[in-house]
């Protein structure tokens, strides 16, 4: 593993540690480690852990071996408590639902509490009232620290149009300050999202950005040249607590020291 850059910062964004991985099976058992180190310190510092799950391919086979030797008997499940960065407006049993997704490859498998297993309830045919729900549930579950429900992790992955979990580029949600969740149409998808907005995520006390493959090179560069014009969602992201990079040598392509 090659650690990049710590801490500067990049236009608005303050990069934080860009660890970059040779292939994308190393990728995914450091963000296991990592998920399962930052899981023992919020329980040994607060009794819970808060996580909020992204969506997409890429966090599959992490979540995947988070249920298999020796993550599983290292994490917490019985402190832990499951949330979600997004979500599509589809049935939690459709193909394209990331609570499904993530159900599936370890969800089911581990032994969560149910009661700690909060899904966007996105098959609602009105996506505002169901991300005025999912605001509640943060509200009521996620401690609140500093004026703001605050995750102890939220995983990211990043798309190539440089999205964060559903903010898109050009949507009304990336000015969203006063709530906590909202529902946005993406024209260019033709679908609504469910999505937790700028303040909460930015508030969260680690954030982890999973990016692996050759396609996610271009988004990466220009992020990382640090243009101080914020062209995309995920530049204007400002964690206030730490952001964390894991990327495989594919998406790292065109970052500086890598060239
Ligand atoms: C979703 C996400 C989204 C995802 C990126 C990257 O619901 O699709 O939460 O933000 O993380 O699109 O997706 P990939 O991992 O599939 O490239």
């Amino acid at each position: 593993m090659v650690t990049l850059f710590c801490s500067a910062r990049h236009g608005g964004l303050r990069l934080g540690k860009v660890n970059v991985f040779p292939n994308s099976e190393a990728l995914n058992h450091a963000v296991a480690s990592a998920i399962v180190k930052c899981a023992q310190h919020s329980v040994a510092l607060r009794g819970r852990f808060s996580i909020a799950l992204s969506g997409g391919e890429t966090p599959r086979s992490i979540y995947q071996l988070l249920h298999q030797v020796p993550f599983h008997h290292q994490m917490p499940w019985q402190q832990t408590h499951i949330f979600f960065t997004d979500e599509r407006t589809v049935p939690p049993d459709h193909k394209d639902s990331n609570f499904g997704m993530a159900n599936s490859a370890l969800l089911s498998r581990v032994p969560l509490l149910q009661e700690n297993i909060h899904r966007i309830e996105a098959e609602d045919p009105q996506p505002k009232a169901a991300a005025h729900r999912y605001a509640e549930t943060l509200e009521k579950f996620v401690p609140r620290r500093h004026q703001l429900p605050q995750f102890d992790l939220v995983l990211l992955g990043v798309g190539t149009d440089g999205h964060v979990a559903s903010l898109f580029p050009g949507t009304t949600i990336l000015q969203e300050t006063a709530q906590l969740v909202a529902a946005v149409m993406v024209e260019k998808l033709k679908t609504w999202r469910i999505s937790l907005t700028f303040p909460v995520i930015n508030h969260a006390d680690n954030i982890f950005i999973i990016a692996a493959g050759s396609e996610k090179a271009s988004v990466l560069e220009e992020v990382f040249a640090g243009n101080s014009q914020a062209k995309f969602p995920v530049q204007q992201l400002q964690p206030e607590g730490n952001l964390s990079w894991f990327l495989d040598k594919d998406a790292a392509l065109k970052l500086p020291s890598s060239k």
